[in-house]
């Protein structure tokens, strides 16, 4: 896996003087079956999310609100993604190293997963991802 499979997906937008609106459908917008959805929050200014890679989960992670950067990382290449638009995802294969980094004030990071929590498919040390 390259960080080159990592890719922005952007959602439908409608446009309303009262407020615009997005949305995702699984089959439509995500390629994969959702399994799981969460999301980060309150994130206090410089701190670093995530830091590990999936052995099989896939993710779209999106800037619901606010922006922060996403680190990917391959072994051999690093990527430094900003979202910082509501209507965009970046899809995260598994086998790339990622962690979330300068989340402004109150941003929001969704999740969509294609996994079930599993402590079992995490690879949280980079040595061993790179092995
Ligand atoms: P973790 O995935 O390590 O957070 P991040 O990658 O954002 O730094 O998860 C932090 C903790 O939350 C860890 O103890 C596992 C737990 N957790 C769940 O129980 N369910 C979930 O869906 C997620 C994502 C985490």
């Amino acid at each position: 896996m390259t960080i080159e499979e990592c890719k922005f997906i952007e959602f439908p937008k409608i446009l309303d003087e009262r407020g615009n609106l997005s949305f995702l459908e699984e089959k439509t917008h995500i390629p994969f079956e959702v399994r799981r959805s969460y999301w980060i929050y309150d994130v206090p200014g410089g701190e670093i999310r995530g830091g590990h890679s999936y052995k099989e989960n896939q993710e779209i992670i999106i800037a619901l609100s606010g922006s922060f950067d996403i680190a990917v990382n391959d072994g051999s290449s690093e990527r430094i993604i900003s979202l910082n638009r509501s209507y965009y995802g970046l899809y995260v294969p598994a086998g790339i190293w990622r962690h979330m980094q300068n989340f402004s004030t109150n941003s929001l990071a969704f999740i969509v997963a294609s996994k079930i929590y599993s402590e079992e498919d995490y690879i949280r040390e980079y040595e061993i991802f790179k092995s």
